[in-house]
């Protein structure tokens, strides 16, 4: 199965595009809108609930429907803007929701952490109004959960930067990435 994790906001959205070109290369996939997801508050009863569940490893609880769709994905196509440096506080959610030590994770005797997903391959697609894109914020951060949280080794950066520039042909730019996309 493909997971499609869209963190895209807008209709008119150029990540949704980009990813959407990818997608339709790797074939079928389920669809999680973040925007339509409400996240619970990671507050202490939250916790609380979460550790009482993972101490008696009730991992079919409905709690982890997430963390458990996630694991079992064969290979994940995470699409969001770039945002404030990073992307859309909706993504931190569900990275928060889905770190769930027992499903998508466990960590190794010396404490470190060894992956649990099936996955062999994330793909990260974003675009940027602007030309300074540092990653580690944004892709970095998630390369880093994938490869040392979720044991997915291949990631795969998909990207177009400077498309709100002032005489920015965004079409070009998108055609040119969208060239990419085999
Ligand atoms: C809330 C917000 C924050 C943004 N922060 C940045 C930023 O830090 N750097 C940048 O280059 N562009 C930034 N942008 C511009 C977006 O990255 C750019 O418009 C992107 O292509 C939007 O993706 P979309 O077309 O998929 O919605 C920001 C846009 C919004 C709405």
């Amino acid at each position: 199965m493909i997971l499609f994790i869209n963190a895209c906001v807008r209709e008119e959205s150029r990540t949704k595009k980009l990813a959407k070109a990818l997608l339709s290369k790797l074939g079928e996939y389920e669809e999680l809108k973040l925007e339509d997801i409400d996240f619970p508050k990671t507050d202490e009863s939250f916790l609380k609930k979460r550790d009482s569940l993972i101490a008696s490893r009730s991992f079919d609880d409905p709690m982890f429907e997430l963390a458990r769709q996630f694991a079992k994905a064969d290979t994940i196509v995470i699409a969001a803007p770039y945002w404030d440096l990073s992307f859309p506080a909706a993504l931190k959610q569900y990275v928060e929701h889905i770190n769930v030590v027992g499903i998508t994770f466990e960590y190794t005797k010396e404490g470190f952490p060894k992956g649990l997903c099936r996955a062999e391959k994330l793909y990260y697609v974003m675009t940027a109004g602007g030309t300074y894109v540092p990653e580690e914020f944004g892709f970095g951060y998630i390369q880093s959960l994938a490869q040392n949280f979720y044991g997915i080794k291949d990631v795969e950066l998909v990207k177009a930067t400077g498309l709100d520039i002032d005489g920015a042909d965004e079409k070009e730019i998108l055609d040119k990435v969208l060239l990419t996309i085999s």
